[in-house]
Parts: C-alpha cells; structure tokens; sequence
C-alpha cells in the first residue's frame, strides 16, 4: 500500500485561534494548508497531534507511573524546541491543525510557556491545548494564556485530599485547585477541561461531589475509562468503571442531556437537564470510538505512534537531526500514518499492552 499523493486538496481559510500576541501586521499570511492533507489507509483525515514535551512528572498516578518513578530519558535524547517546531510546522502545513501538549507533566519541562509561544505562531496551528496536572498552573498560567495556549485540560481524580494522595502518591490537591483557579481568571483559558480516570473501588464514591462541582463551577468535568497504560501492569476489565454506570449514578442525582456528538469526539458530552453545567464521558473500553479517530502521537524522544495501543513507532529524530529535508520529513510521516491502526484490542483475547506508559506516550 502507498500513500495517496496524487491527492489534490487545499484547505485554507480562517482559523479557530485569534492570532498569538506577538503576531505582527507584517506577518506573511500563508494558506493554513499548502500540501495535500494527511490520511491513513482506511481513509480517516488526520488532524491532531499530541506532543509530549517530557517524560517526566512531579506525580505518581497509580494507573500511569510507579511509585519510584521511571528511567527518564536523557536531555539529548529529548526534542528540542526547534525540533518540536519544525515537526509541528510541517504537521500544520498537512492539515494537522489541532495540537495538544502533554507530558509526563508538560509544566516541568523548562521554558515550557516560551515553546508553546513557538508553537502558537505557526501558520495552520488552529487549536493549541494543554493537558496539566495542573500543579504548576499557578506559576504558569498566565504565562502560557499570553504564549497563545486557547483550551486546558486539568487532571483531578478526587476531589477528597486524602483520596487524592492516594492516587496520584502526592499530597497536593489544594495546590492543584489553586492552579485551577488561577487559570479559570483568565477568560481565553476557556473552556477548560476536568479529566478523572474512572476506576471500579476508586471512583463511585467520588461522583457526587464531581456533579457538585461540574455545576457550581464552569468546568466539563470528563470521567475517562481507565485504560491497559499502566506501569504496574494492575489493569483488569474489572477495574474499568464504564461511562454507563457513570450515567446512570449522575442521572439519579440531576439528570443529563446528551449533546449531538462533534466528529472525531473522544468525549460524549451532555448537559444537566436544567441548565447548570456539564459531563464528559469518555469510553475507549466499554465504546470505542476509533472508527473517526483523527489523532496521531509524538513522544518527547520523537517517536510518532499512530495510535495510544500502537505495537509499533516511526523515528523522526534520527531524519531530523540528520539533515532530511521537509518533503522528506512528510513522506516519512504519511507513509507511518498510512499504516495507522484501525482500532485497538483493548479486552479482546491477545491484546498485548504498549511497553509505553501514558506518561511516555502522551495521553
Ligand atoms: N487510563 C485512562 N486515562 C489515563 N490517563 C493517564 N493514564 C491513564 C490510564 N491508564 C489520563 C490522565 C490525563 C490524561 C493525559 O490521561 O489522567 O488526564
Ligand atoms: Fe504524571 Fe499525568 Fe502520569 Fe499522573 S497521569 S503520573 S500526572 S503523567
């Protein structure tokens, strides 16, 4: 199978993102898409890149790191800044406008806001999101809404200190909180995002005070399926606690409304019956949704996966650090995502766990 190359298609036109400060009225206006669009070979368009701008993290999540933590990739083996930019750059320039940093946690990689900057200004980047454990949010925040960063996603398992501790080995929920509403000052910083792995024994008991907290504050709080990413290999089909029952214990307490879903949505959304607030359910176990999906991954050692389950990964470090030119670089990139994988296996008989964690991959 080859790449469709003879593709012809051209998708300029106006952006989602108002331009970053710093974009001066000189700036050369290119169409956002000058080359043929990026696709694989069961005909999904691809439009969204997650970079993970570190390894690293300052938490423990029980259902991604363990306790000791990782063996963290040495500095020289990380994208630097201008590497990130110009494979971002080329991506935008294939149509691949949404751009999503994650980590580990992005905030401890160094200088963080200033490539977000970098990465806000290049032509065709409609949509640039971060996903945070948000521990950090109240030193960075306002830094990364000036560099340009529109929508944020702040992990929050428990809304309980101790339970919070519990799960992601650190002590640190009223710091988390307080990043949160740092970030929720700033009105470009919305809508912001609560993810909350759902896990059977964990987080039943956590769900009324999400409903309170979904409703008195303008947060999508979003229950994600927990899925086989785990460094401790402790995930069992038991221990998912699926998006339905999730529905049914909130739709006793207020009851939702499902919204009409957004192509290539990971989240079904819905809205309280009366008004006040909203849920996310993301289901990839009990539903998977990858019959749409429009997502391809880099790592912080610049490695693209294809998909969160993918068995196998292209370099681009290596072609990048030797000298191979743009085209190159793309060809590289459509010939991988042609091969992108149609679904995964996820508690089907065989299915074989990523060596990755989340934190390696970049949820
Ligand atoms: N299952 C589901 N979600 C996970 N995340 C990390 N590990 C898992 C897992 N095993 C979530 C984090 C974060 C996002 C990047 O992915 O909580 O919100
Ligand atoms: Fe860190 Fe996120 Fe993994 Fe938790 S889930 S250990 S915050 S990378």
């Amino acid at each position: 199978m080859t790449s469709p190359l003879s593709l012809k298609h051209c998708r300029p036109g106006p952006t989602k993102r108002s331009s970053p400060p710093g974009a001066g009225a000189q700036a050369v206006i290119l169409p956002a898409v000058q080359r043929e669009p990026l696709v694989d070979g069961h005909g999904r368009s691809i439009g969204d890149v997650r970079i993970s701008v570190t390894d690293r993290c300052n938490f423990r999540c029980q259902y991604c790191m363990p306790a000791e933590g990782l063996k963290w990739l040495e500095r020289s083996s990380v994208l630097d800044f201008e590497e990130i930019t110009r494979v971002v750059g080329l991506l935008a320039s294939i149509g691949v406008g949404d751009v999503r940093l994650t980590g580990g946690e992005p905030l401890v990689r160094k200088d963080f806001p200033k490539l977000a900057g970098m990465l806000a200004q290049l032509p065709g980047v409609e949509d640039l999101s971060v996903t945070t454990n948000g521990f950090l949010l109240g030193r960075d925040a306002a830094a990364l809404v000036a560099a340009g960063v529109n929508r944020f996603n702040v992990s929050i398992d428990s809304l309980q200190q101790d339970k919070f501790y519990e799960l992601t080995r650190r002590d640190a929920l009223p710091q988390v909180l307080e990043g949160l509403h740092t970030l929720a000052a700033f009105p470009e910083a919305h809508p912001i995002k609560i993810n909350a792995v759902a896990i059977r024994g964990f987080t039943e008991d956590e769900i009324p005070a999400f409903v309170d907290f979904a409703r008195e504050f303008p947060f999508e709080v979003r229950f994600i399926e927990f899925m086989p990413l785990d460094a401790d290999h402790a995930w069992e089909p038991e221990k998912v606690l699926s998006g339905a029952e999730i529905l049914a214990a909130i739709n006793a307490i207020h009851p939702l409304e499902e919204q009409p879903r957004e192509p290539s949505a990971t989240a079904k959304v819905y809205n309280f019956a009366d008004g006040k607030g909203k849920i996310g359910l993301i289901n990839p176990v009990s539903e998977p949704f990858c019959s749409d999906c429009n997502r391809i991954r880099l790592t912080a050692e610049g490695k693209l996966r294809t998909c969160l389950f993918s068995l196998h990964e292209t370099d681009l470090r290596e072609p990048l650090r030797s000298g191979a030119s743009d085209d190159e670089l793309i060809q590289i990139v459509r010939d991988a995502v042609w091969r992108k994988e149609l679904k995964h296996h996820v508690g089907e008989p065989g299915f074989i766990q990523p060596a990755r964690t989340m934190s390696a991959i970049g949820g």
